[in-house]
């Protein structure tokens, strides 16, 4: 049973009991109409309080029901509100912890609501690009007040209870609780004393005014177009709201239903729910049970206190978890401390960081020159200048002083793993783990499984990621892992574009119109052309057959490496990160693509994109294939977390399976045709071929 029924006195009490958040599913559905029914029939009882069992009165929809036909089953949502409010007898929620969505719908529906202190009070439809749909629109306007209901709808944002109930003339929570420990004693106590009360109150009938509505409407659709343009459902939520002060309570709540399933089948709508199953997917890993015991990380080290080294230290130190940072020179361990220290004082000047939790942070950060003073540590996270020998000489030194069982995670971009495991005598205790520049800012992480990597040490990585608040995804060992790796294919396709016809300018309009958060030619200037440059050089001994435009190249020869040298594909001015197109650049481009004969086209935005984006996918499929990304959900986590894809877009696989693949392996094989591009690439990879035949989705 998901929820339990028991009879104290004159109070039946109804506790919902479906862990984790008590969601609505269908059996706890179905325990609340029962539930109800006995105590109606029940002469004994005068009144019913409806809480929930451990850390939540209710989290709102079930989400293992999701897409599911349980989740619209009757009794659905609806009809388990319309059962309490005709309940003959007073219904008191008692609400703790969390009260989010249908649950908190739930509330509303109840004839009175008491309340403990902290509990978080949301409703987050928004966040999946909905609307609430069991009447949240209607009846929290009604009874919080117009403007604070449509704030917490719009934003989908937590509110604590105690706040809420302290809104002038709010009629949401009749009583607040002393605490969450007297709360079940306290409702109890309510519900005996309006056991007599008739008629019973309902939300529902409640009046819905606002006194300059059409001002305050107005005002409020221009907040919500400006803040969240590609997205659908916040404007619909002032719709939906607005309604409430307009239309009769029932057909406001037709109205708001017609919306919630009109945005059920939008793409923005698809995509936020995809990006939600997602993130819950990546922290799974097929093969390790999510009861594999964890090592214990209470302490960290870090070697190398460079660019990447200064940021994997802020993510622990901002956990509360000690770090002690190793380099082999006094200056460099300054230098780092410096960037570290000016970071954080960067956050404390804007208010976003309190003195105390400074000298916190910066109190748990130590350094040392000596491998010996690492010892202790429970983790230890590489990252060093990208080269092997350097590896090696550092993994040696660690094999030879770290403890048993501590983690060795190097953060090496391109380097192999195994290999890199291969110089300790405890290959299972090494993994890699690739953060992304800037490091304390990038959501992203890696985590990298070599060959030997023990269960146990994944798992305790990926809880670790969570500690720091990254989402972490797993790849497997290939050049490049899943986003670099994909990446260079995409930043093959730029080369070519520019080769036929296109400025670095109007490819990255394309890519910023489609959604990306940059174009393909900022994020080389961002992240350095000279990093892409040593890739090619490398591409050019090993795979001297493959196809690369020149033109990147001749950039790096003139030292244009991006914003750190003031000049990429753009110029820059000190401390600004505008970019300025060059009319040099795009005459060397231009000059560059008469040496090789080819007469330019105008290539429209839509093939911009297409070629882009279906070189993500199209080896996304082959990585998916070869096992190196476990779904194709982990790969658009990689793409949404580290690379600036539009969310609102649910990553390029997402993307892809919206498009319909068998509509993308088409345009594959018409850019195939291109003879300066290359045929070989655009052969669909033969997972994709064969999903497109199929008619199915990556997904
Ligand atoms: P960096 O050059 O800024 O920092 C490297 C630091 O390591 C320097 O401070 C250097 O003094 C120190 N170092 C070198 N050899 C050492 C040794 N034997 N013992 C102790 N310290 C040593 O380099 P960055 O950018 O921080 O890169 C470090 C690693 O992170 C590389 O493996 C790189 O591929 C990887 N990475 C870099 C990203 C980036 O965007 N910069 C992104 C993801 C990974």
């Amino acid at each position: 049973m998901t929820a339990k029924y028991e009879v104290h006195g004159s109070v039946a009490v109804i506790t919902l009991d479906n862990p984790p958040v008590n969601g609505l599913g269908h059996a706890t559905r179905l325990g609340i109409t029962d539930g109800l029914q006995k105590a109606n029939a029940d002469a004994a009882v005068k009144s019913i309080v409806i809480t929930g069992a451990g850390k939540a009165f209710s989290g709102g929809a079930d989400i293992k029901e999701f897409g599911s036909p349980k989740a619209l089953a009757e009794p659905n949502l609806l009809s388990v509100i319309l059962a309490v409010e005709n309940s003959a007898k007073p219904v008191v929620a008692a609400v703790h912890s969390v009260c989010m969505g249908g649950g908190l719908e739930l509330a509303l529906g109840c004839h009175y609501r008491i309340a403990a202190p902290g509990t978080n009070v949301a409703l987050p439809e928004v966040k999946l690009g909905l609307i609430p749909g069991a009447g949240g629109t209607q009846r929290l306007p009604r009874a919080l007040g117009v403007e604070p209901a449509l704030n917490m709808i719009v934003s989908g944002e937590p509110v604590k209870s105690e706040l809420l109930a302290q809104i002038p003339g709010q009629k949401l929570f009749d009583k607040m609780a002393a605490s969450a420990e007297s709360l079940a004693e306290e409702a109890l106590a309510f519900a005996q004393s309006v056991s007599d009360t008739r008629p019973l109150p309902l939300v529902r009938n409640m009046p819905c005014k606002h006194p300059n509505g059409d001002a305050y409407f107005q005002f409020a659709r221009n907040m919500v177009k400006g803040m969240a343009k590609n997205f659908p459902a916040p404007a619909k939520c002032v719709d939906a709201v607005e309604s409430a002060t307009k239309k009769k309570f029932d057909d406001g709540m037709a109205f708001e239903r017609e919306i919630f399933i009109n945005l059920m089948w939008t793409p923005e709508c698809k995509a936020l729910r995809h990006i939600f199953a997602a993130e819950r997917a990546a922290s799974k890993i097929p093969d390790v049970p999510e009861d594999t015991p964890k090592r214990e990380i209470k302490s960290v080290a870090v070697i190398g206190a460079g660019t990447m080294g200064g940021g994997i230290a802020m993510n622990f130190l901002n956990a509360g978890i000690p770090v002690k940072m190793l380099e082999m020179k006094q200056e460099a361990l300054d230098k780092g401390i410096a960037t570290i220290r000016k970071n954080y004082e960067a956050q404390l000047k804007k208010g976003k960081l309190k003195q105390d939790k400074y000298d916190q942070r910066m109190g748990l950060l130590s350094t040392t020159l000596s491998y010996d003073d690492l010892k202790d540590a429970d983790m230890v996270i590489e990252a060093v200048f990208e080269e092997m020998g350097v590896k090696e000489k550092v993994f040696k030194e660690l094999d030879r002083v770290m403890k048993p069982g501590a983690i060795l995670a190097s953060n090496t971009s391109t380097l192999d793993v195994n290999k890199i495991a291969s110089f300790t005598k405890r290959p299972q205790d090494v993994v890699g783990m690739h953060f992304f520049s800037p490091a304390n800012v990038m959501k992203l992480l890696e985590v990298i499984r070599g060959e030997k990597t023990a269960k146990d040490v994944l798992a305790t990585v990926m809880a670790a990621a969570k500690k720091i608040k990254k989402t972490a995804v797993v790849s497997g060992v290939c050049d490049g892992f899943i986003g670099n790796r994909m990446i260079e294919q995409y930043g093959r396709q730029g080369g070519f574009l520019l080769d036929e016809g296109c400025t670095p300018a109007q490819v990255d309009k394309a890519m910023e119109k489609f959604g990306m958060a940059m174009g393909p030619f900022r994020m080389g200037d961002l992240a350095g052309n000279d990093i892409g440059w040593a890739i090619r050089k490398r591409r050019y001994q090993e795979k001297p057959g493959m196809k690369y435009s020149k033109t990147a190249d001749l950039l790096c020869e003139k030292g244009r490496f991006g914003q750190k040298t003031g000049a990429g594909w753009y110029d820059y001015v000190p401390g600004k990160r505008d970019a300025i197109p060059n009319a040099e650049v795009v005459k060397m481009i231009e000059d560059h693509r008469a040496s090789l004969g080819i007469t330019p086209r105008k290539i429209s935005d839509e093939e911009i994109v297409q070629r882009l984006v279906y070189s993500l996918v199209n080896e996304a499929a082959h990585i998916l294939e070869e096992g190196i990304a476990s779904r194709a959900s982990d790969i658009d986590m990689v793409y949404l977390m580290g690379y600036g894809f539009p969310i609102y877009r649910g990553g390029p696989m997402n993307y892809a399976d919206q498009i319909g693949l068998f509509n993308v392996v088409q345009t594959m094989k018409r850019f195939a045709q291109n003879p300066l591009d290359d045929a070989k690439f655009w052969q669909p990879a033969p997972l994709l071929a064969r999903l497109a035949a199929e008619g199915k989705t990556f997904n």
